[in-house]
């Protein structure tokens, strides 16, 4: 390559050099490849030279163009790089940042007490039935045997709603899971073997007692259903919810309106902190034949025994909860440790 397109690609690369565009670039390559650029004129001086020398100068001149053609195609690809590495720079995002998030939630141990009583039962054959926690007060009370003058139905223990049913008496909050026995009975027959779990509602509220609480009906009435049974399935329950056989149950004599005889369940741990303590339970008994007259059953073919259970009691059983209130106060550092 002569001396002059020594200098002719020297001053290209340096041209390409000092531009950092596109558009500049394609300037700068119009200067020395374009078509009255500084080769193609070269090129075209051939014409006027001897075929001998034509032919060597031809290939130095095709050699300085390849040679520009390349540092061109170098220069290009850096500009690219370089924009897209500006462009990179400028639009990054900081994926470190962490995401806001929303908080996960977790089962309310009442529920989980909820759900965990629902599959003992369901795998025992029960149904799992649900109701209204606004209730008639034939249903509340009339049904299950309570006298008119009964002291459940007074102001001081049952929320009433000022709202008339077709006997005009007032609508209540249902309180307790009972009126399931008898809405349930009166739409299935025999065998009937049902767990009604629910909210229940009472003018009470201290450290043991909540406005608004949980229980769990059960029922199970069929020609041959025993109180016998009802120990079996109760206790037998009991040993699944705690997950131990170490514990006794028995039943204490009591009343309830809605079953006769009828009994308290108690139930006493042998080992563990609560080991030794009698704790009451649930309420049970065989269901009254007046009930099951109600249900709309021929009380001299049909019986069986019902039992309703406080879901805030199991839970504080089996947690070791101390206070009700707890339950219904929302504080996460309490509920965090059921998550
Ligand atoms: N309903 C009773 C209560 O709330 C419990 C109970 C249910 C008792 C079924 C006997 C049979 O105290």
């Amino acid at each position: 390559m002569s001396p002059d397109l020594e200098a002719i690609v020297a001053e290209a690369r340096s041209a390409f050099a000092v531009v950092s565009d596109p558009a500049a670039l394609e300037q700068v390559k119009a200067r020395f490849l374009g078509k009255s650029g500084v080769i193609p004129h070269l090129l075209k001086g051939l014409g006027g030279l001897a075929p001998e020398e034509r032919r060597e100068s031809g290939a130095r001149i095709n050699a300085a163009k390849s040679e520009v053609e390349l540092l061109l195609a170098a220069r290009r690809e850096a500009i690219a790089e370089e924009t897209m590495q500006s462009r990179l720079r400028e639009e990054s995002l900081d994926m470190t940042l962490p995401g806001r998030g929303r908080g996960r939630g977790s089962v309310h141990p009442v529920m989980l007490t909820w759900r965990r009583v629902e599959s003992i039962f369901r795998s025992v054959g029960f149904d799992v039935a649900d109701g209204p926690e606004i209730e008639t007060d034939w249903h509340n009370f009339t049904a299950l045997n309570n006298p008119l003058d009964h002291p459940a139905r007074s102001m001081q223990d049952t929320f009433y709603v000022d709202v008339e049913d077709e006997q005009g008496l007032p609508l209540l909050l249902r309180t307790h899971t009972s009126p399931m026995q008898v809405r349930y009975a009166r739409g299935h027959t025999p065998p009937i073997k049902v767990i009604a779990p629910g909210r229940t509602y009472r003018v009470d509220s201290d450290a043991t007692h909540s406005p608004m609480f949980h229980q769990v009906e059960g029922l199970w009435i069929g020609e041959n259903v025993s109180f016998a049974d009802l120990k079996g399935v109760y206790t037998d329950f009991l040993h699944r919810f705690f997950e131990t056989d170490r514990l006794e149950v028995r039943f204490r004599p009591s009343y309830f309106p809605f079953t006769e005889p009828s009994a308290e369940i108690d139930m006493k741990f042998s080992s563990g902190p609560l080991a030794g303590r009698w704790l009451e339970i649930s309420g049970s008994g065989q269901v009254h034949p007046a009930v099951v007259r109600n249900f709309g059953l021929d009380a001299e073919r049909h019986i069986g025994f019902a039992f309703g259970s406080g879901l805030e009691r199991l839970t504080m059983l089996r947690y070791g909860v101390q206070d009700l209130r707890l339950f219904f106060e929302g504080d996460l550092r309490f509920l965090r440790q059921f998550a």
